[in-house]
């Protein structure tokens, strides 16, 4: 088993290190916020993460994971140092590195015997020749060091079923010695294992994120086509996934797609390709389809509703998406500032995300408008003139097309994430508007 070190406790940080621990290595995570160190120390997760706590726990019980803000004893005689802070988008959609370079010149200051650096984070192409010439520039001590790429798949809400159970772990090395090294680190979890060169491994994660992206922003305009000429867009994506060549998943139409990395990562690779004088014209279309995407709902509401000023909005759904209390790119975040310069009064319900969102709308009067956080979804629903979906939270699609008429005002909905079925919510009595079906 080896001794590894992890910088950077976010989901892929923290994550990571507690998959390592829970398969037999001797892992360390290490953050610069001491509050956080001593939050993970007293077992508690600082995400919101099914199953993650569980795993810190035992994983402290056994002696197999440690917390600290101590790098350079964590880093001293690590076999391998994986790194997985964040790279956040810059104002021109480049990655910004800083906290990559921060870690790099810690590295490098540390190390007192050969280690092998891991890069986990996603990075344009080409970074992890830097950061090797980086360190091997700063490096103290006389020792062996090598950058591997090992990009991360998780998806936030199911992230450490994603690493335990991951369709596949790509390592992106340039020697044999790297190459064998995270092969044995891997070799636990029984997953298989596809080794490419670095820069290939690099490319890797954006090629897969941004097909993603593709394939969302791809359903999305059929959508918006199928809405004109009156074609059901979840009957067509049935009909299309039967195809295996298409597959069955990330066919869904909605109100576009959120979170820290399809819009982030997106953009990174538009930006790489116009610094190499490429256009790429199709994460370009998604990126486009995406924008447009967010604020579909609002103006078709608007064009209904005339204005917003003095209305009672339920806003249902704050997070990206459910099982996370992220709300980074979340549809919410885009279309609640638009109804406030309008003077709604909005009643906004998450089961989690209300905390973190009341932070960048704090209650009550803002803007033009009002926004109040309640924990009850009837009491968002209570006498409002109109309801926006914004998130497919499981207590969300609970609530029956008969509760949206006996508590609403005027029982007009839109639905951003097409969970109701258009004759139910239709024989119920309710206006319902939804993506890609006709109403
Ligand atoms: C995504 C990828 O799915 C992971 O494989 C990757 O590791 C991760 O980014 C990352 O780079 O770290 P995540 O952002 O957590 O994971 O969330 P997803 O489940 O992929 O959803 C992203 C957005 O797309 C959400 O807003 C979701 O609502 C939307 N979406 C997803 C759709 O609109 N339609 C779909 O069919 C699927």
């Amino acid at each position: 088993m080896f001794k590894i070190a992890v910088a950077g406790t976010g989901y892929v940080g923290l994550v990571a290190g507690v998959c390592f621990a829970e398969v037999g290595h001797h892992v360390t995570c290490v953050d610069m916020d001491e509050r956080k160190v001593n939050t993970m120390k007293a077992g508690v997760s600082p995400i919101y993460e099914t199953g993650l706590e569980e795993l810190m726990q035992k994983n402290d019980k056994l002696g197999r994971i440690h917390y600290t803000t101590d790098y350079r004893t964590a880093y001293r005689d690590a076999d391998a140092i994986f790194i997985g802070v964040g790279t956040p988008e810059q104002p021109d959609g480049s990655a910004d590195l800083s906290y990559i370079a921060t870690v790099a010149r810690q590295i490098a200051e540390s190390v007192e015997k050969d280690c092998l650096v891991v890069v986990k984070s996603t990075v344009p192409v080409g970074t992890n020749d830097k950061v090797e010439q980086f360190i091997q520039d700063f490096l103290i001590h006389d020792v062996k060091i090598e950058v591997a790429s090992n990009p991360e798949f998780l998806a936030q809400g199911s992230a450490v079923y994603d690493t335990l159970h991951a369709e596949r772990i790509i390592i992106g090395t340039e020697s044999k010695w790297a190459e064998e090294i995270l092969t044995q680190i891997y070799e636990p979890f029984h997953l298989p294992i596809v080794s490419v060169n670095r820069r290939s491994a690099e490319m890797i994660k954006y090629a897969s994120n941004d097909f993603l992206a593709l394939k969302i922003s791809y359903m999305n305009d059929i959508a918006n086509l199928c809405e004109l000429v009156g074609a059901d867009i979840q009957d067509v994506a049935k009909g299309m996934s039967y195809d295996e060549r298409i597959g069955s998943k990330f066919l869904n139409a909605g109100i576009g797609f959120g979170g820290s990395c399809f819009p982030k990562d997106t953009k990174a690779l538009d930006y790489m390709a116009r610094q190499h004088g490429y256009e790429l014209k199709t994460v370009k279309a998604a990126i486009d389809v995406n924008k447009e995407q967010k604020t579909l709902l609002y103006k078709k509401a608007s064009s209904r509703l005339i204005t917003f000023h003095g209305l009672k909005v339920a806003v249902l759904g704050l997070t990206f998406k459910p099982g996370t209390d992220d709300l980074r790119e979340s549809a919410s975040l885009e279309n609640v500032p638009l109804l406030l310069d309008q003077g709604a009064e909005i009643f906004a319900y998450d089961p989690v995300g209300a905390e973190n969102f009341s932070k960048v709308f704090p209650e009550g009067k803002n803007r033009k408008g009002t926004i109040i956080y309640v924990s009850d979804i009837e009491q968002a629903l209570d006498g409002a003139n109109v309801c926006f979906i914004f998130t497919e939270w499981g207590e969300i699609k609970a609530v029956t097309p008969e509760r949206y008429m006996q508590l609403m005002k005027t029982p007009l909905v839109y639905d951003g994430r097409n969970i109701y079925s258009i004759k139910d919510m239709q024989e119920a009595g309710v206006e319902y508007h939804s993506i890609g079906r006709k109403p």
